[in-house]
Formats: C-alpha cells, structure tokens, sequence
C-alpha cells in the first residue's frame, strides 16, 4: 500500500536523513531524496534506497523550495509525506552570537522548516491527505546554554508542529521526532557527558529516529500535534 505514497526527506544524502530514506525505502513509500552539497552521497543514498529520485535545493531560499516541490509534484505526481530533517548546529557563547550567526541557523532550522511545511501541505491537500513529520530535537525541549539561537529554533520547530496540527486536521497529521544524543558522527566531550546522563547509557542511532518517523507517517490522523523524544529518556531528568 505505501509503493504509491510518496515521501519526500530533507537532508536525506548521509547521517540521519539517510537512515531516514532507507527505513523508509525498506517500509515501501516511494522515497524523494532532497539534499543540497552532498551530491555524491545522496546519489549513493539514492541507489541504497532502491534507484530514489534526487531533489537539489538551498532551503535558505523560498524560491528554490518552491520550485523543489513543483518539480515533486511533476516528476512523482503528488506527495503524500514530508519529512522535515535538514538543520544546522552551531555552538556560542549567547554573548557573542551575531545577526548572521542567528539567521544561518533560523534560515534553515525554523524558516525553511515553515515555508517546507507551507508547500509541501499545499500538495497534500491536492489529494485531500499527508503527513508531516519535523525533527526537532531535545534542545527544542531542554534549554542547552552554549546553544540558545539552537535551542529556539528547534522549540520554533515543536510550536509549528503543533500550530499546524490545529491548522491542517484532520486532512494532514503533522507531529515531531526530537532526537537526544545521536551517534552519527564524532561525538564531543559535552556530547560524551551527554550520553553519560543518559539513563540509556548510550548514543540513539539514525535507525532508532527512523523508526519513530516511520510511526508517525504511518498512524492515522488521530495522532497529530505530538513530540515524540527519541533521546534514551535524556529528558527526564
Ligand atoms: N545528530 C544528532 O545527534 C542530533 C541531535 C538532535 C537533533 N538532531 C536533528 O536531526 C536532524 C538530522 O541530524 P544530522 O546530525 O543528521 O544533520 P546534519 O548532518 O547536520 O544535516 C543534515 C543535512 O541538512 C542539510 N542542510 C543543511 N543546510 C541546508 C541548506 N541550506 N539547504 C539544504 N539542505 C541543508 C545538509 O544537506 P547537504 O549535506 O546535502 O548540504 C545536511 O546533510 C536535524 O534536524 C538535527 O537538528 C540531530
């Protein structure tokens, strides 16, 4: 049944994103892989996925993501999910962040996230149902202070899921997945102490996010305006 469903990840080429298109992939939807420098991987990610289409944008710019979803739109017909991944990480002393330092993660983490939001429900609504899924993360619920200008946009994030639960049901279902700590990459010694609190007593993987994204794009409408933390219970404490 999900072979006709069309989903569409941002910042699908590597890490995260990829263990997003290929958990989806594998459930059966027809993955649209979005990436923007990553070119090499996303093709590679693209292949694993089982020959995905390959969608090219700088989400920095409404243009290029209006034009991304008219081009999903013409090449796959239609579009049935959206899974809002692609973010930036930066990490300053709040006495010191600059207005660019700001806008290089809101342009991407909170704005582009709406206007991806915007346009991909506009497509949904076409076929009269979707599904929305923006990761979050655990700094849009815990206040991390080396990350204030982080932090509010991922909780910009959580308060837009929610607001377009209310605005889009019970048509289009939208919810969050805020990972903790995930092991993707190199982990720093504030990510180490991190893991360390972790009542899991490890790092997520890309795997265990995939799974709660594939629970939300698969559950009826009933479930909508949620956070799900994917974070070994790092938010309880
Ligand atoms: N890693 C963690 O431990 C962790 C923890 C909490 C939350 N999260 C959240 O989980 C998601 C994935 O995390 P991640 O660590 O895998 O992410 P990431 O590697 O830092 O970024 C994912 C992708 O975002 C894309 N991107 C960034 N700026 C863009 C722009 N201007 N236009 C288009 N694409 C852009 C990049 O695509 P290209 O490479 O193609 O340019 C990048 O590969 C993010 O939303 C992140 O905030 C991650």
């Amino acid at each position: 049944m999900n072979s006709r469903r069309v989903v569409l990840v941002t910042g699908a080429a590597k890490r995260i994103g990829r263990g997003i298109a290929m958990r989806l992939a594998a459930d059966g939807y027809r993955v649209a892989i979005h990436y923007h420098g990553s070119e090499r991987e996303a093709r590679e990610t693209a292949e694993a996925c089982g020959g995905a289409e390959l969608f090219r944008a700088n989400l920095e710019s409404v243009a290029e993501i209006q034009a991304m979803f008219a081009e999903v739109e013409e090449r796959l017909g239609g579009l049935y999910g959206l899974v809002n991944n692609a973010a930036r990480f930066t990490r300053f002393d709040p006495l010191e962040v600059t207005e660019a330092d700001w806008d290089f993660i809101h342009s991407v983490n909170l704005k582009a996230t709406f206007f991806c939001c915007q346009a991909g429900a506009r497509l949904m609504l076409k076929s009269g149902e979707g599904r929305i899924v923006n990761v979050s993360s655990l700094g849009g619920i815990r206040p991390w202070a080396e990350h204030a200008h982080y932090c509010a946009s991922k909780a910009g994030v959580i308060m837009l899921t929610r607001a377009l639960a209310k605005a889009w049901g019970p048509a289009i279902a939208v919810n969050s997945v805020a990972p903790g700590v995930i092991g993707v990459g190199e982990l720093d010694e504030r990510a180490q102490a991190m893991v360390r609190a972790t009542p899991a007593l490890r790092a997520g993987t890309a795997e265990e996010v995939a799974g709660a994204v594939a629970y939300f794009l698969g559950a009826g409408e009933f479930v909508t305006g949620q956070v799900l933390a994917v974070d070994g219970g790092l938010s309880q404490r």
